[in-house]
């Protein structure tokens, strides 16, 4: 299983497993980190799962879809390395990724 390194608000890094098959949002989410609000439960509509993923994996994930660029052009804290996490699945590329919470808006 891979282990990523989550990044808080505080910026206090926490390693923990992500099992593959599940999103990166589930995996934060259900480690208790309350600040990833995910208030749409998953479903590429609230933008409360805004993460910015290490610099050295941003090309080895999944592309973003429309819905989710238009979304993440919501945030005043987007940046080239933001994802939204709920559409970001967890495969063996992550292994070692430092996926940091984006400040809220
Ligand atoms: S949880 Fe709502 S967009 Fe990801």
């Amino acid at each position: 299983m891979p282990q990523i390194i989550v990044v808080n608000q505080s910026g206090e890094e926490s390693s923990v497993d992500a099992a593959e098959g599940r999103t990166l949002m589930e995996v934060i989410r259900d480690n208790g980190f309350d600040e990833l609000l995910a208030l749409c439960g998953g479903c590429c509509s609230c933008a409360t799962c805004h993460v910015h993923i290490d610099p050295a994996y941003i090309d080895k994930l999944p592309a973003m879809s429309e819905d989710e660029n238009d979304l993440l052009d919501s945030s005043d804290h987007r940046n080239e390395f933001s994802r939204l996490s709920c559409q970001v699945p967890v495969t063996g590329v992550l292994e070692g990724c430092k996926v940091t919470i984006a400040q809220e808006d």
